[in-house]
């Protein structure tokens, strides 16, 4: 078994950029529970664009591993080809067990694993797969930061990892309508102000692809290059590794997993 030491950086960092208002997993848990009798009539046909056009751009070859982190009721699971081995994990069991039964439906022997488990902490081994995608997730952890994190360390170096979500639109008046829905979050079990810019530049992110998709453009889709987990604390500017009491949102816990060479 692979083993790889981490090296846990401490820095604590604004969530500004990345959502205001907290959300934690309980409040997710919760949402989706409410959410998943009838995830696929409002968020299935209307959101399937964006998940064709994933799945199209993950460019999938025979044998690959992939990991999709919060699969939810499993609506992209039959637009994967049939030679790839896709692992799904949720935290939402009520969710899961949609996904469950659309698997055994559909046959799709191509499912491997669907296991409840929380993409922020995931018990994989390092570099356990080619490609990981989280797709409309992103803004609806409690931490994007860590989500990225944990995607890092389980792709494998040099891997790709794709992010399909809606970030705070550039359209004055919808960002103003977002910003208001944003202390909200927790009872939406999302965050509907989240920025591209600041998610990509607070997770540092090798984005080697960025487009927009579904209706009138809104959700963007991320394709980046897996940089092998290194994001060297020690590197970054002192401003950044200050706690700013004061701002809406304070995380003294966030950190990067620096993993050690053997
Ligand atoms: C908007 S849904 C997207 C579901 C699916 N990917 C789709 O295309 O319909 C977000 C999903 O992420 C899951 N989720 C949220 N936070 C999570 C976490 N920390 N770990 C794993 N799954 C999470 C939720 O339970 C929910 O099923």
């Amino acid at each position: 078994m692979q083993k790889t030491n981490h090296k846990v950086a401490p820095v604590s960092r604004r969530l500004r950029k990345t959502g205001g208002f907290r959300l934690d997993i309980d409040a997710v848990r919760k949402a989706y529970r409410r959410y998943a009798g009838f995830y696929d009539v409002y968020f299935g046909p209307v959101m399937q664009k964006g998940r064709r056009a994933a799945i199209r751009q993950m460019d999938c070859r025979s044998g690959e591993r992939i990991l999709e982190v919060g699969v939810g009721t499993g609506l992209s699971l039959g637009l994967y080809p049939r030679s790839v081995c896709v692992t799904g994990i949720d935290v939402s069991a009520e969710m899961l067990e949609r996904a469950h039964a659309r698997k055994q439906r559909l046959r799709l022997d191509h499912v491997v694993d669907l296991r409840e488990m929380d993409a922020e902490r995931m018990q994989f081994e390092d570099h356990a797969f080619d490609k990981v995608a989280a797709i409309y997730v992103a803004s609806v952890v409690p931490n994007p930061v860590r989500l990225v994190n944990e995607m890092r360390r389980v792709c494998k170096p040099g891997g790709q990892m794709y992010f399909l979500n809606h970030f705070q639109s550039r359209n004055r008046l919808i960002a103003g309508m977002e910003r208001v829905l944003a202390p909200l979050s927790k009872l939406l079990g999302f965050h509907p102000d989240m920025s591209l810019e600041g998610f990509i530049e607070d997770t540092r992110l090798d984005v080697i692809d960025q487009t927009r998709t579904n209706m009138l453009g809104y959700w963007t889709l991320i394709t980046a290059r897996n940089d092998a987990g290194i994001v060297d604390a020690a590197s970054l500017p002192a401003e950044e590794v200050s706690i700013e009491l004061g701002a809406a949102v304070v995380d003294p816990e966030i950190e990067y997993l620096r993993p050690t060479q053997h």
